[in-house]
């Protein structure tokens, strides 16, 4: 079957958003408005000349240049998404909703919106039947997040934005996943515990080791376990004819991710003591030894 100009999934409407890449691979991202202008790198553009056009068009300017447009994909709306607060970056986003294991028809509960990257991350992978409920502090980030959620996501919903202090605790029970990002994420655990399932999954970023330290310790003294400390580095990589090498330049540092597992009990069963034959800096984990190192071919 043949797409037709109603069913084509690659043609432009009125009210898409697009990414503009020039030669050099910059992104320019633009809403087409039927009636209105766009304007990048100096030329403007019509947008009913854009309505139509099929994502993967190269487009001339009036300046001469070549630019190819597309709707973006996750990965690249979010760095060009508007902003007032720092957002969670796609490959922090990836690993979070894997190991946080959010899914089609999840209750999950988000602190701190934003500008709603991580909020639209939550809505497209718990679909229609799932619900998403993001506690925010300040009126003005939820003001953004709810006009970037309607204009690059679109309709929610299953979701709601509370104006409230997370440090003070959630209306919600029975919740199956929570994802905590803001600066004092130890102060949301014993509310995360009441809101929490048994067997919910909580995540929380947090950019330094000391505050990392500090959510760890609190989740372990409570009704948390299965805790894992995880960060995610990505490498781009340069191909040009034959200087094929990994890119000079990189994100060394975003964030740390720390999971964790509702307990069904209020509190773990006390850690074995230490015995006096333990070694004082053994860190619990045995030691590596051949059987453990990956096969060489690996
Ligand atoms: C780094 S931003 C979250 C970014 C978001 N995860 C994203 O990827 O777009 C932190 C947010 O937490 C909010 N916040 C800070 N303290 C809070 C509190 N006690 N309760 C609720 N929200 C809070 C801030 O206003 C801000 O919007």
């Amino acid at each position: 079957m043949t797409p037709d100009e109603t069913t084509d999934r690659a043609l432009l409407r009125d009210g898409d958003s697009i990414l503009f890449i020039d030669r050099k691979q910059r992104q320019y991202l633009r809403t087409i408005r039927a009636g209105k202008k766009i304007n990048v790198r100096g030329a403007a553009f019509a947008a009913e000349d854009l309505i139509g056009m099929a994502e993967g068009t190269i487009v001339r300017s009036s300046t001469g240049e070549y630019l190819q447009i597309f709707r973006p994909t996750y990965a690249q709306l979010i760095p060009n998404l508007p902003r007032q607060a720092q957002v969670i970056y796609p490959k922090d986003i990836g690993t979070i909703l894997m190991w946080g294991d959010i899914h089609p028809g999840a209750h999950v509960i988000e602190v701190g919106v934003g500008p709603g990257a991580t909020s639209m991350a939550m809505l497209r992978m718990i679909g229609p039947t799932g619900t998403l409920t993001t506690y925010e502090l300040r009126e003005e980030f939820a003001t953004m997040a709810r006009g970037n959620v309607a204009r690059f996501h679109g309709d929610a919903p299953n979701w709601t934005i509370k104006i409230r202090d997370a440090y003070e605790g959630f209306d919600e029970t029975g919740i199956d996943r929570m994802m905590v990002d803001l600066s004092e994420p130890w102060r949301v655990v014993p509310h995360a515990a009441r809101a929490l399932r048994r067997g919910g999954v909580f995540i929380g970023f947090t950019p330094t080791v000391l505050q990392l330290k500090q959510l760890v310790d609190e989740l372990r003294a409570g009704p948390f376990a299965a805790v894992e400390i995880l960060e995610s580095l990505q490498r781009g990589w340069h191909v040009k004819d034959r200087s094929v090498r990994p890119e000079h330049r990189m994100v060394a540092h975003s964030g740390f991710l720390v999971i964790a597992r509702r307990l069904a009990v209020e509190s773990p069963p006390p850690a074995t003591p230490a015995s006096s034959s333990d070694d004082p800096i053994d860190d619990g984990d045995p030691p590596l030894d051949e059987s453990d190192a990956p096969p060489d071919d690996a």
